[in-house]
């Protein structure tokens, strides 16, 4: 689904800031993507592309299994802008030479720029001086033919060039990052001045060139939705219904692991404000059984999974032919992330549970162009509440996989109410949206306490709250302790069988966000 009329497209060279350069110029309101750097050329022409970014990346250009472009793409009449890696590739390429530096720059550095215009329209040469952000251990040597310097650094006598004739930039700074104070301008001088983009893709103009798409692929067919209470099953059924209408219809399955209050608004919010069909389906009982007895984290995962498999066919299958499946997957886990060192550019897929597959389903992934933060904008834009577009990750199998050991009505019940305060109390503090997550978790060992005058021997409950960017690493937050404290009192004062309260402060790695 790419019907954009102006795009850049970013070429990754395995670099840890390619997403955020695609980020930056989306800021801008033009749309970008990002391809692996040995796209086929003819393919790389088709998309019509307004400009070029070759990113920056950990290898070195001189390298024998060095990741290369095709040269063929100076060739395209497009604008293009090397970035780091990017930057010393297109010397190499176009006849200039890059070598080992004496000195490695890496972090802050000093840029003085020598001319103006391009990327550096409205900027001042010498002596004012600007920071930027460096990280590389090659420096351009020779400039190919035809470029100029535009900028020095302390140990980059290229720091930034320019060609005379044609629209191509070089930069070996990092302009993507915050630290390079003059990013943006750069960024905005290439998009807007050398690529001729106008700043039109906004989630008004996305709304529509996608209810327009999937209203051309669907037809007169019938399309089916897991919805789950997330912002990503959320936001992609309310587009896909904004497009087809009641051919639409979503599916939501209570494991019965849910937290309170959880998924209620958003249903209440479909069922009232949109013409959605959902199918409701309370399993508790069912999957309370399948979890009888049943200690094993994985295990656990694992019947949960299945079980939801297993309701969701056969409530689709009641539906009659459906031919398509809408599904919630965002652009980090589209993006072929390029890898070297002899390893191929991985691909992955997030698929429910291989679900298309078994049941012949064609997959609806409108916001595979997005990153979370423009899901939530377009949540916003289409109307949905605000606690529905700024809650916090959930993992499908639930509470089943924060509380320790057995899973029963009983532990759940606790659980729950030790929950609802933690986030109330996260809430009401203003951190709730400050963190990635926080939540409670159950342990399954007693303590011994004492209340009035008598012994208690009961539950311990753990509080986890962690800061992560994407999930991948994450550290324990450090909530103020007046607020530790609030949240440990009320759920030993309001919770009946805990007695004890604990903070969880190990970051991920090596501890995981989840305990099980
Ligand atoms: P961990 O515990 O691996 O979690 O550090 C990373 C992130 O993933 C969420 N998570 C899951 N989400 N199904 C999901 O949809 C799962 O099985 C699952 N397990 C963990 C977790 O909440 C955190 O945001």
């Amino acid at each position: 689904m790419s019907e954009h009329s102006e795009k850049i497209v970013i070429l990754d060279f395995g670099s840890q800031t390619t997403q955020l350069i695609a980020r930056r110029i989306r800021e801008q309101k033009v749309y970008s993507e990002i391809h692996p750097y040995n796209i086929d050329i003819g393919q790389l022409r088709a998309m019509q592309p307004s400009g070029i970014v070759l990113s920056g990346g950990p290898a070195s250009v001189y390298d024998h299994d060095a990741p290369i472009s095709d040269p063929a793409l100076f060739d395209l009449g497009v604008p293009v802008l090397g970035i780091c890696y990017g930057a010393q590739l297109m010397m190499q390429q176009l006849g200039g030479r890059v070598e080992k530096a004496a000195h490695r720059e890496f972090g802050k550095a000093e840029l003085t720029i020598l001319y103006t215009g391009g990327i550096f329209a409205g900027m001042e040469t010498a002596p004012t001086k600007y920071q930027v952000w460096m990280s590389h251990g090659d420096r351009i040597e020779v400039a190919a033919p035809g470029f100029t310097t535009t900028a020095t650094s302390g140990h980059s006598p290229f720091a930034a060039l320019r060609h005379e004739q044609k629209p191509f930039v070089a930069v070996q700074f990092h302009p993507e990052v915050v630290h390079t104070l003059i990013g943006n301008d750069v960024l905005r001088n290439f998009i807007f001045g050398l690529c001729k983009c106008h700043p039109d893709w906004t989630m008004h103009s996305f709304i529509d060139a996608t209810v327009r798409e999937i209203r051309k692929k669907v037809g007169g067919e019938k399309v089916i939705c897991a919805l789950s209470g997330g912002v990503d099953s959320s936001v992609t059924a309310a587009l896909v219904n904004r497009a087809v209408g009641d051919q639409l219809t979503c599916i939501y399955v209570n494991n019965g692991l849910m937290r309170t209050g959880e998924s209620e608004s958003v249903l209440r919010f479909f069922r009232q404000k949109t013409d959605l069909q959902v199918i409701d389906i309370d399993a508790t009982t069912y999957f309370l059984e399948q979890l009888r007895g049943v200690a094993d984290p994985e295990e656990k995962r694992k019947r949960i999974g299945y079980g939801f498999i297993k309701i969701f066919e056969e409530e689709a299958g009641k539906l009659g032919k459906v031919k398509f499946l809408a599904q919630g997957t965002l652009y980090p886990d589209v993006i072929e992330s390029v890898v070297f060192h002899g390893k191929a550019p991985i691909k992955s897929h997030h698929n429910v549970g291989g679900l298309p597959e078994r049941m012949h389903l064609e997959l609806i992934e409108p916001l595979r162009e997005l990153f979370k933060d423009e899901v939530r904008e377009l949540g916003l834009e289409l109307g949905l509440p605000e606690e529905a577009i700024y809650r916090q990750p959930f993992p499908g199998p639930g509470l089943g996989i924060r509380i320790m050991g057995e899973i029963t009505a009983e532990r759940l019940n606790v659980l729950r109410q030790a929950d609802v305060i933690v986030l109330e109390e996260m809430k009401k503090s203003g951190w709730y949206r400050k963190v990635w997550q926080s939540f409670a978790v159950l342990l399954p060992i007693q303590t011994v306490g004492v209340m009035g005058d008598g012994r208690t021997y009961e539950n311990v409950v753990a509080l986890r709250s962690v800061d992560s960017r994407d999930a991948m690493t994450a550290d324990w937050s450090q909530l103020p302790y007046d607020l530790l404290g609030r949240i440990s009192n009320r759920i030993i004062n309001e919770v009946h069988g805990v007695n004890r309260v604990v903070y969880d402060i190990s970051s991920k790695p090596p501890s995981t966000i989840e305990w099980e």
